[in-house]
């Protein structure tokens, strides 16, 4: 059972609680479907803005639920051990698009994005990567040009999540010129919303796991976007990309986490159940000794959460314990997601049951918001530089 490094308060036990009775009621009967057909519902968006959830760490002034770190990664565990895909959709909306327009919008573009965004009425998407520039990120090429008072875009941005849906997409682009490129200093950040001309929704991915949240490509194409949807100071867009991930890095390993406890949970009671050679499984140290790995690893990587998540929250320098959490969490997801398969045997293999999902959803947590080799350069580069 999920628990904390310190005891949760009882408001973090409740939220915990709704999230759990969300889960299980609105998401779970659906997951293998939206699985299996690739399906997004749009009426979760809705539902989760109700409950307050696309709101969960905006200040209640734009109609947020103002939550501390640890209980919205709580939350979002609970919502992961039950979805993946849903766990992203609200992970990136929370961490990236809202926080970045809470902390470097203009009065103004809070005033019109976060409180709709806090509701559900629009949801948040992040564009940073793009087809040739992933762990490379400060290579993109999207480029805006001035033009009077607007800006004109032309690029193409890859695997963005919630793409087909995104109200609200937080986009880089470089402000410099081909005569005076400024490498990651010459990017800046843009609040793009779909009914800008030139704007269009490409390729969806059709990906191996994470099925029921869309990832697409988008287009901007002469796409104008007017002066005031430039995000804080020129030049600073990959300051706010970097500094926004060190918080998204969190709501992954939470997702992780999730996805690694709902493993264990089946592997354990399928063990209990599984008669070979006359006996539960369970009877056998072999099983045994995968189950007690499996339940350290998803208690160390929760107590690394939670430890990073009240960091956070005294307002600590994040990019070296976020990093190490992702990193410790999505390497968790993928060893006993593995490990709940080999436990299930054949029956792990097929999609009679969930351990198969989970093991495909485990998989890009690795990958997203930083591959695990670009959170070891993190970790890395944070030895050396105070
Ligand atoms: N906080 C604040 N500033 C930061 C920072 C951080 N965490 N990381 C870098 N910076 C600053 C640096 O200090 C530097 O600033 P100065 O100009 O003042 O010197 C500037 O940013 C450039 O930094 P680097 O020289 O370190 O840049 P780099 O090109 O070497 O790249 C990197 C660094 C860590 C490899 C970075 O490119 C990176 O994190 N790559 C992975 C990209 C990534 O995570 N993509 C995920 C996309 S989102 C997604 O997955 C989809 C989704 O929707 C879920």
């Amino acid at each position: 059972m999920a628990w904390a490094l310190t005891p949760l308060t009882e408001e973090q036990r409740e939220i915990q609680r709704v999230a759990r009775d969300f889960a299980m009621h609105e998401i779970a009967p659906h997951s293998a479907k939206w699985d299996r057909d690739a399906y997004f519902d749009p009426s979760l968006v809705e539902k989760l803005g109700a409950l307050g959830f696309l709101g969960m760490l905006l200040p209640e002034e734009y109609g947020g639920l103002g939550l501390d770190t640890l209980t919205y990664l709580v939350a979002l565990e609970e919502i992961a051990t039950v979805d993946a895909s849903v766990a992203v959709m609200l992970s990136v909306h929370n961490s990236l698009p809202t926080q970045m327009i809470l902390r470097w919008g203009t009065a103004e573009q809070k005033k019109r994005f976060l409180e709709p965004m806090a509701r559900g009425e629009m949801l948040g998407a992040f564009a940073l990567s793009e087809p040739e520039a992933g762990s490379d990120a400060a290579s993109l090429r999207t480029q805006a040009v001035r033009d009077g008072g607007d800006w004109i875009l032309n690029g193409t941005k890859a695997w963005v999540s919630s793409g087909t849906k995104g109200d609200v997409i937080l986009a880089m682009a470089r402000t410099d010129t081909p005569d005076d490129r400024r490498g990651a200093r010459g990017i800046s950040a843009f609040i793009i919303t779909p009914e800008l001309p030139g704007y269009s929704v490409g390729k969806k991915e059709d990906k191996m796991g994470l099925r029921a949240s869309p990832t697409v490509q988008l287009h901007f194409s002469d796409m104008r976007v007017p002066g005031n949807r430039l995000l804080g100071q020129p030049g600073s867009g990959f300051i706010y990309a970097m500094q926004s991930l060190d918080n998204g890095r969190l709501g992954i390993a939470a997702q992780a986490i999730g996805i690694a406890e709902a493993a264990l949970r089946y592997a354990a009671s399928y063990a209990a159940e599984r008669k070979q050679f006359g006996k539960p499984i369970k009877e056998f140290q072999a099983i045994q000794f995968k189950l007690a790995d499996m339940a350290m690893r998803v208690a160390s990587a929760r107590a690394l959460l939670h430890m990073s998540a009240t960091a956070k929250d005294r307002g600590e320098h994040m990019t070296q314990f976020s990093a190490m959490t992702k990193l410790l969490a999505s390497e968790t997801a993928m060893a006993v997601t593995t490990q709940a398969i080999q436990i299930f045997g054949g029956y792990g293999y097929v999609k009679d049951y969930p351990v198969e999902r989970l093991f495909r959803d485990a998989k890009v947590t690795e990958i997203y918001e930083g591959t695990s080799e670009i959170q070891r350069i993190v970790i890395a580069r944070e030895l050396y530089s105070h």
